[in-house]
């Protein structure tokens, strides 16, 4: 059988409304995106991944979505986004859309008629009910909200302005298939699947463990590996991609996902989806508060869960492979060292880290430049509902500011939504205009322009590791063994496909350290692909990718 494109292939990630405004009213736009095409041909990567552009009231910034096939007017319009995805497709790139199969805004069709009366043939299309259970949803407060109308409370994961779709009823279910079946009639390579794991409820809605001294309760077990999980992607999957000419790429995301379950999900054989995001590492440093109660990285707590994921999904299914991205603080200065003197070196080992394990690297816009978290002074510069509902939560607990601006600052969601930084003048080559979101101020030594012909620079080393991946089969596809399980400071692993064995050594860290192999005497003549020959001791940061011949 031959391997699915998606195997050999790297995914970059474009949050539209930060990537590059070509209208000058300081919001991203399709038509931004298109002017910068050259750029993303230029890092070499073969697929892009477009966070939500439809009609929203941008309550959670796109993931409430009111109509699902068109453009919002402040990204431009569907004429754009044929031209878009032509312009792709000319540069031998592919492109997949975020689609937000779990919930609607507020302000969907299908959900003003749903609120408009019990006796609406849509009122079963959300969850509505008399009374609500004690779910707290995922934005720090209650899951359900009380409709003025007719007294009744609807269920919505996320805001209030975000209802849960009902997936229990059928018309529900056709309806999001014939939508996504018109994407990919109008030529889309793809899908990323919103919190798709989320999409099957256990229909009795029981209540949640609440934390001691909290109020709401935790729904998790009931909603994340719901009783119906598999049979709607098999369903979704034989009813929008059986049949069709083309390999697709379905990514869906999936948080609390455990191995086992996504071993099943990512089982070509039984037809769910191709790859997930699993949210393991992106919790590694939250403390016992949740995501920003920061707790200290230990670099062995990322190998053991890096490696879990590695060997389970060895045999059967396949890995995504992602730092962060619009929901996650930016990389380089959450694990890596944002300082002048270690952001270029600690950017570049952990791009190697990530890219040559196996599976599917994703890349999110900026990280090919180091572009680090935003440097926050105040909580009224949170403009992030999730970010927003936090702060006034906290307060409401008695938190000081100084303690919720620690967590803000470390894990909030605008530090990677800032604009992109395409050159040095005055907002970031991104905007003639007044941009939405400031700009970072490191933008005049962290940009594009400086970078894309510096064969020094962050961007080049990226560019590299896409090539490598390219041109390596045993990159994209070599079995995967953890090294040094126990060291602190430095990740090694080996690849192994046929006849060639790869070594990867990466100093996580901002000093020095002495880490010597078992089998020091098989690399010491091995061929370098990256960085210095072995040698048992490694400067700050410092990688090594390693290349040998085996008996096959
Ligand atoms: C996950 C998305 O990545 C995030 O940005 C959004 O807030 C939630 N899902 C709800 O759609």
């Amino acid at each position: 059988m031959t391997e699915p494109w998606w195997k050999r292939a790297v995914v970059y990630q474009i949050w539209p409304r930060s990537f590059a405004d070509s209208d000058g009213d300081g919001i991203g736009d399709l038509k931004g995106i298109e002017q910068r095409l050259d750029y993303l041909a230029g890092l070499g990567v073969d697929v892009l991944w477009l966070s939500p552009f439809y009609p929203s009231p941008q309550d959670d910034y796109g993931y409430d979505v009111s109509d699902y096939t068109d453009v919002d007017p402040m990204f431009g319009t569907l004429a754009d986004f044929d031209a878009l995805l032509a312009a792709v497709h000319d540069r031998g790139m592919r492109m997949i859309v975020d689609v937000v199969l779990n919930h609607t805004s507020d302000r969907h069709p299908w959900f003003v008629e749903s609120r408009s009366s019990p006796d609406n043939p849509k009122r079963d299309w959300y969850w509505w009910r008399r009374e609500p259970n004690n779910w707290r949803s995922f934005f720090s407060e209650p899951a359900w909200t009380r409709d003025e109308r007719t007294g009744e409370y609807y269920l919505h994961l996320f805001a209030a302005s975000q209802p849960d779709l009902n997936w229990e009823n059928p018309q529900v279910r056709q309806a999001l298939y014939a939508m996504l079946r018109w994407w990919l009639d109008r030529g889309v390579d793809g899908f990323r699947m919103d919190v798709i794991n989320m999409i099957s409820k256990d229909p009795a809605l029981p209540d949640g463990w609440v934390p001691p001294g909290e109020t709401l309760g935790h729904g998790f077990p009931h909603f994340l590996y719901g009783p119906k999980i598999h049979d709607y992607l098999q369903e979704m999957h034989r009813e929008v991609f059986a049949g069709r000419d083309s390999t697709y790429l379905v990514v869906g995301e999936m948080p609390g996902a455990q191995v086992e379950q996504a071993v099943k999900y990512t089982d070509p054989a039984r037809g769910e989806v191709d790859m997930v995001f699993q949210f393991d590492h992106v919790g590694l440093d939250y403390g016992p508060g949740g995501k920003y109660d920061v707790a200290p990285f230990d670099l062995r707590a990322l190998k053991a869960s890096f490696g879990h994921w590695q060997t389970g999904l060895a045999e059967v299914g396949w890995n995504s492979l992602y730092w962060d991205n619009h929901d996650q603080p930016r990389i380089v200065s959450r694990w890596g060292d944002d300082s002048d003197a270690w952001r270029v070196a600690s950017a570049k080992a952990l791009a190697t880290l990530l890219h040559l394990h196996r599976g599917t690297p994703y890349v999110y816009q900026g990280d090919e430049l180091a572009m680090t978290n935003y440097p926050f002074t105040s909580l009224d510069q949170v403009v992030d509902i999730e970010g927003v509902n936090f702060v006034r939560e906290a307060r409401a607990k008695g938190h000081t500011d100084d303690a919720i601006l620690a967590g803000i600052r470390a894990h909030g969601r605008d530090n990677a939504r800032t604009p992109m930084q395409w050159d040095a003048g005055g907002q970031a080559g991104f905007t003639t205009g007044t941009p939405w979101l400031p700009v970072n101020p490191n933008h005049t030594t962290v940009n594009a322009a400086d970078q894309v012909d510096d064969p020094d620079s962050v961007f080049a080393h990226y560019q590299r590791l896409i090539r490598l991946r390219h041109e390596e089969p045993v990159v994209a596809l070599g079995d995967f063994t953890m090294l040094l399980d126990d060291h602190p400071q430095v990740y090694a692993f080996t690849r192994l496909l046929d006849d060639v064995e790869m070594l990867v050594m990466v100093n996580v860290s901002s000093s020095d350290a002495s880490a010597p192999l078992d089998d020091a005497d098989v690399w010491s003549g091995a061929d370098v692909v990256l960085g210095e020959p072995y040698r048992p001791t490694m400067a700050p940061w410092e990688q090594r990718v390693l290349r040998r011949a085996v008996d096959g």
